[in-house]
């Protein structure tokens, strides 16, 4: 069984009642439960995290290289715009991390058209709902 972190960064633990125009109605543990199926069916191992601080997802990135995944589904939300300490983090740890956001950051405002983290992923998948995240697990998977 392949181990995959699904990380979650600040407000997302809001889903469900935070801007559904945007986000959709579905909670996080919804989307969690959603992705975990589907990876079953791939053969992975989801383990989930959701952390409102910059410093606990650096931590986290750090476990998931100390316990072995095989990479992670990062939705570091606002931070993905700004935290260069998490771009660091995810240099450092080597291990394969997919950028995922729920929204199109590139059809929304401009202070969202950067992502920080992007160069140091493999790649990005942002606009598809709550599809981004078994869609960042099956690249993970295949890699
Ligand atoms: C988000 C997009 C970010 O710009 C925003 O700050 C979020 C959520 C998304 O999933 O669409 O909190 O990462």
């Amino acid at each position: 069984m392949k181990k995959i972190m699904i990380l979650n960064g600040p407000n997302l633990n809001a889903l469900g009642t935070r801007e559904t125009n945007i986000y959709g109605s579905d909670t996080l543990s919804d989307i969690i439960e959603y992705t975990k199926k589907e990876a079953a069916a791939l053969g992975a191992e989801i383990e989930a995290y959701q952390t409102n601080c910059e410093g606990e997802i650096i931590d986290l990135l750090y476990r998931a290289r100390e316990e072995e995944f095989c990479g992670v589904v990062l939705n570091a939300a606002a931070y993905s715009h700004y935290s260069i300490a998490i771009r660091d983090a995810i240099a450092s740890v080597k291990i394969p991390c997919v950028e995922v956001h729920l929204s199109n950051i590139y059809a929304r405002e401009e202070f969202r058209h950067k992502s920080v983290i992007s160069p140091v992923c493999v790649g990005i998948i942002s606009g598809f709902g709550k599809l981004v995240y078994p869609l960042g697990v099956k690249v993970l998977c295949e890699m």
